[in-house]
């Protein structure tokens, strides 16, 4: 498929999703939005891809938010409209391959949000990040007052999104924003090293360990272990787990099929 504002490559079962508009910042417009949910449909559904990587073109920006000239156009119920519908946001958290935010510089408002709906988040030393809405008379839309608070505690997340603060990267790994920070000139490898070991394991196993961790989101601790125990079981019927398990008794590397 081609894409007006994202770049795809596939590479040793990695995909990494580039957005592609960095004279406006890669900001997130509607047609950004609509490619992103298409591209992770059909990435969930390519068999050959283990692990989606996105990023952001050029050296400035990973994604500087919503696109703000379309709010300035927009009446509430275009606006209502807008944020109807699959959201990239959630397909983005819901997705059952594991993903990874290459964040290489400003993570602003959706752009943050973004980041915050991908499972590993590492940065570049030179990245900010932050939910500058508030500076706009507005507030996050895109999963921020309800990720955000969850990943890094209620009184930093309320701090970020009334003051609007940005944080920098070495600071966003101090608060748990961020998973790593390295060097510019290291993203790119530290990334692929962290999508390679991924793109390793058993696709199966990864599926169900995201979703029970994901549970803790929504549900009690009882039915969350009671979730757990059939999803581990549910492991047991995978040709993956024979694979895992024989390969370690004859000490060997394992080869997932992803079955
Ligand atoms: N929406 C629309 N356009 C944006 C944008 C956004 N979120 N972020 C950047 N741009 C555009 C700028 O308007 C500018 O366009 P122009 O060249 O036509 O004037 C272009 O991208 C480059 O931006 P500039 O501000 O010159 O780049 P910079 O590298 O000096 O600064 C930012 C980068 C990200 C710090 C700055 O652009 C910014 O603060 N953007 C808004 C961030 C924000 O509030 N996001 C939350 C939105 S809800």
């Amino acid at each position: 498929m081609r894409y007006e504002t994202l770049r795809i490559g596939i590479e040793d079962r990695i995909a990494t999703i580039v957005v592609d508009r960095p004279e406006k910042r890669n900001a997130l417009n509607a047609v950004v939005r609509r490619e992103l949910v298409d591209a992770l449909d059909a990435l969930r559904d390519d068999d050959g891809v283990r692990v989606v990587v996105l990023t952001g073109e050029g050296d400035r920006a990973f994604v500087a938010g919503a696109d703000i000239t379309e709010f300035a156009e927009r009446s509430p119920l275009q606006q209502r409209d807008a944020m109807d519908g699959r959201r990239v946001f959630e397909v983005l958290a819901e997705f059952p391959k594991p993903t990874i935010a290459k964040i290489n510089g400003y993570a602003l408002g959706g752009g943050c949000e973004l980041a915050l709906a991908c499972d590993f988040r590492i940065a570049a030393r030179s990245a900010r990040l932050g939910q500058p809405e508030i500076r706009l008379g507005i507030l996050p839309g895109g999963g921020g007052t309800q990720r955000l608070p969850r990943i890094v505690g209620y009184g930093r997340a309320l701090r970020m999104i009334l003051i609007g603060e940005l944080v920098d990267a070495e600071e966003a790994e101090r608060i748990g924003l961020v998973d790593l920070v390295v060097d510019d000139d290291e993203l790119d490898a530290r990334t692929r090293e962290l999508a390679a070991t991924l793109a390793g394991y058993s696709p199966v196993a990864l599926r169900l360990a995201k979703d029970a961790v994901r549970a803790t989101l929504e549900m009690p601790l009882s039915a969350g272990l009671r979730y757990e125990r059939e999803l581990f079981v549910t492991a047991f019927a995978s040709e993956d787990r024979n694979e895992g398990i024989r390969a370690f008794l004859e000490k060997r590397a394992p080869e997932f099929a992803g079955r």
